[in-house]
């Protein structure tokens, strides 16, 4: 996959090439129920039916002996923390992932997140990036999903002999994780209890800043209706006008 966004001396173009290498393309698919409809006709697949932490190690097995690198992987099947956690550290520890994109689909989801959250990504020098908010996902407001937090794609890219990358620019190191701020705005908004605390102090302030500035109009009522405010009111205009009058000189 890294290698077609190369710049090498090729007539087609990027897209050209990706269109042919996706048509060339060996695709392994791992699912604990077979295919359907027109998916079952897509000859270029070799489906894998059962359970992805028996069968993927095998197959992964077989193309590291086969000298195979995989070019890209996407993870959306077991979406316990324990299951993601498992497929994605046997991507990793194979040694057919060299130059791989890996796509983790439903990242926002708290299960899903928890598990990849707990991969020792640094353990493995081949790994170059790791964004487990590539694209953020969303907390959803319809049935049959209400208020579940779901979707995201985390990226992970590995290069066994790219460099440490630089300035990739990656969503989670310039904001805070999806999962947590859509999991807590779901939090707040399902706690009315959280929704009036956050009113409460809101009202909270506003009563003391009122105070506060009741308190200072009290004070210059004081300094105002005073003996010495008034009797010293002549030297305040003679000030004042001072003032206009030295403003007024060129
Ligand atoms: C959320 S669906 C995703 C399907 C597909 N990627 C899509 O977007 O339509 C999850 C799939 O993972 C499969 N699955 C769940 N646990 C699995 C496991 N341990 N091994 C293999 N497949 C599993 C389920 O059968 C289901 O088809």
């Amino acid at each position: 996959m890294i290698e077609l966004f190369q710049a090498v001396n090729w007539q087609m173009t990027v897209g050209e090439r990706a269109a042919l290498a996706g048509v060339l393309a060996e695709v392994h698919s791992f699912d604990l129920a077979a295919p359907t409809g027109a998916a079952a006709e897509l000859s270029q697949v070799k489906w894998h039916i059962g359970d992805s932490h028996e069968l993927l190690p095998e197959t992964l097995r077989q193309l590291e002996a086969r000298g195979v690198n995989v070019e890209f992987v996407l993870v959306d099947g077991d979406h316990t923390a324990d299951g993601v956690r498992r497929d994605v550290e046997d991507l990793l520890a194979s040694g057919s992932i060299r130059k791989t994109i890996i796509l983790l689909h439903d990242t926002a989801n708290e299960e899903v997140r928890r598990g990849l959250e707990e991969v020792p990504y640094r353990s493995y020098p081949k790994v170059r990036a790791v964004d487990l908010d590539f694209v953020p996902g969303y907390l959803v407001k319809s049935s049959p999903f209400h208020h579940e937090v779901w979707g995201g794609f985390g990226l992970i890219v590995i290069d066994e002999d790219g460099s440490p990358e630089h300035g990739m620019h990656l969503v989670s190191e310039i904001a805070y994780p999806a999962s947590t701020v859509l999991v807590s705005y779901r939090d707040r908004l399902l706690d009315p209890a959280a929704q009036g605390n956050g009113a409460t102090s809101d009202h909270r302030e506003v009563d003391r800043l009122k105070a506060a500035i009741a308190e200072l109009e009290k004070r210059l009522a004081l300094i105002t209706n005073s003996k010495s405010w008034r009797v010293t009111a002549p030297l305040r205009r003679i000030a004042a006008a001072l003032r206009r009058r030295g403003a007024q000189a060129p």
